[in-house]
């Protein structure tokens, strides 16, 4: 395949307080890795999938895959995560084969994503390899990036909403202005890359990006918005998880 989709689910969910991996925490009856799985599944085109799995619950998770993917699990790889995101999507973009052209990086907590959500960041990763150097104002700057010495070429894509809440910047308590809504994103997964690139990007990373666009953008790529989706939420508190429950009532019908 030529594609890969990495799916994050390493993380111990603490905001979540269940005490177990947040990824295996059932949303109205079915785990949210499994749910993530699922839609992954569904991908038209041959996808290798790599499932970054707790250190502690790799068995649990094999046996996950199998249950899930049946006889496509042989497109499935799990590998034992790190200490934070950060190192689980390195361990992650590791052990996928060079042929992958464009991997996209999945968070497990934002297990509603629709699969028209994977396909439309594929589509636009797709599309500005094609565009290539030179062509658009995207690619022109990350030419103009590339220039920079040791620094990652290529197009990033992250689905992204508006922001609708009012934003202020704050000094401690106090208000110290709002910020000019109409300029900021919110950000959500999967977010697609060229895999030599990205992990390009990781290995010259420091870890404060808080995602994987962060860390493209800082080692010198160039990344574009497509339009993210409410139900690609990501769980990471009580309240997220009753909202997501409500999610899959509604789509039941
Ligand atoms: N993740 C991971 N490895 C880590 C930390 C996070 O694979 N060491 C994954 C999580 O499983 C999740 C995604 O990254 O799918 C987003 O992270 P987050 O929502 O912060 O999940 P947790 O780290 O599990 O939650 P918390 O921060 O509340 O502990
Ligand atoms: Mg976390």
């Amino acid at each position: 395949a030529a594609r890969a989709v990495v799916v994050v689910a390493a993380g111990s969910g603490t905001r979540l307080g269940i005490g177990t991996a947040k990824a295996f925490v059932p949303v109205a009856g079915e785990r949210m890795l499994v749910r993530a799985l699922r839609t992954v599944l569904t991908l038209a085109e041959p996808t290798l999938v790599v499932v970054v799995a707790p250190a502690d619950r790799m068995d649990e998770c094999r046996a996950l895959v199998l249950d899930v993917a049946g006889a496509a699990a042989e497109y499935v790889t799990v590998v034992p995560g790190g200490a934070d995101r950060h190192a689980s999507v390195q361990a992650g973009l590791a052990v996928l084969p060079d042929s992958v052209a464009t991997v996209l990086v999945h968070d497990a907590a934002r297990c509603l994503t629709p699969a028209s959500q994977f396909e439309r960041v594929f589509v636009a990763v797709a599309e500005a390899l094609a565009a290539g150097p030179g062509d658009g104002a995207a690619a022109a700057a990350a030419a103009a990036a590339a220039a920079a010495v040791s620094r990652v070429r290529g197009v990033g894509v992250v689905p992204a909403l508006p922001v609708t809440d009012t934003v202020k910047r704050v000094a401690g308590d106090v208000v110290v202005e709002t910020v000019d809504r109409s300029a900021l994103v919110g950000v959500q997964t999967p977010q697609g890359f060229p895999l030599a690139a990205l992990r390009q990007a990781y290995a010259v990373a420091e870890q404060a990006e808080t995602d994987d666009a962060g860390v493209f953008q800082a080692a010198g790529g160039v990344v574009r918005t497509v339009p993210g989706d409410a139900d690609a939420f990501k769980i990471t508190t009580r309240w997220d998880l009753g909202r997501a429950e409500a999610v899959v009532a509604e789509r039941a019908g």
